[in-house]
């Protein structure tokens, strides 16, 4: 059995990136396709406990060292909290690893067309450049968990780090909700995170197409069906030639 395709969508929070997956799997469901849709954090029971702890918490800062001479004083509530960078990296790969093992693997073995709401260039854009843990700790991690199991192609919803913010936080503000943990940070840190993305696009542009995301939602959903019907032409081209090597051989 041929292993599936792979197809991820990353952006920003405020990318509108929810809403043009639901549009994309309703588009390849019509065209006939397997689609196993799925999202991160998350994406499993195991993954969406994690997703709970990752997403209440609030800091990404350094990690403050216990003070040895208050060892029975509970901390202050916003240190209660607080979640190290590293701590956050580790739980989004933990997250990844059960998604992988359950839900990614599987899918792609039965020949499935896996797409997930954000996989493992989230964690380069948002740990790596965000909050600047580097790329070479996060690559390190992912050869471990992810290995050879990458995305055939990932669509970037790509905009200005201030309007995804302002989006981000209006919607924020219609559900009544207090910001959430990633919404809460900084302008800087957002643009960070769009230059992380950009960064990986420029880095592998035969895999990572980017879509602008600031402007109206049909567009967006027009462009990203665009990018997606020729790398299916793509790859079925490439089935072809391979099976067609197979038979001469
Ligand atoms: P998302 O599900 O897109 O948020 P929403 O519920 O608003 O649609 O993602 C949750 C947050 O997790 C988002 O701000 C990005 C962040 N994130 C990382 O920082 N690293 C990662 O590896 C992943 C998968 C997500």
């Amino acid at each position: 059995m041929k292993r599936g395709l792979f197809i991820t969508l990353e952006g920003m929070d405020g990318s509108g990136k929810t809403t043009q997956h639901g549009l994309l799997v309703k588009y390849l469901r019509q065209r006939g396709l397997a689609v196993r849709e799925t999202r991160e954090p998350g994406g499993t029971r195991v993954g969406e406990e994690i997703r709970r702890i990752l997403l209440a918490s609030h800091g990404g800062r350094p990690a403050k060292p216990v003070k040895p001479d208050k060892p029975d004083k509970p901390d202050e509530p916003d240190e209660l909290d607080e979640l190290a960078s590293l701590t956050e990296l580790t739980l989004m790969y933990a997250a990844r690893a059960q998604h992988l093992e359950q839900v990614v693997r599987p899918a792609l073995a039965r020949g499935e067309l896996v797409l997930s709401d954000r996989f493992n260039d989230a964690s380069m854009a948002y740990q790596g450049y965000g909050r600047q843990l580097g790329a070479p700790t996060v690559r390190a991690l992912d050869r471990i968990i992810c290995g050879p199991t990458q995305p055939d192609l990932t669509v970037v919803l790509d905009l200005p780090a201030s309007l995804a913010l302002e989006r981000a936080r209006g919607r924020e503000t219609r559900r009544r909700s207090k910001h959430g943990r990633f919404e809460a940070q900084s302008i800087r840190f957002h643009e960070r995170v769009r230059a992380g993305y950009l960064a990986i696009a420029r880095r592998d542009p035969r895999r990572v197409k980017v879509v602008r995301a600031d402007q109206p939602v049909a567009e967006v959903e027009r462009q990203i069906r665009h990018v997606v019907d020729l790398f299916l032409k793509q790859s079925q081209s490439r089935r072809l030639r391979r099976s067609s090597r197979k038979v001469e051989g």
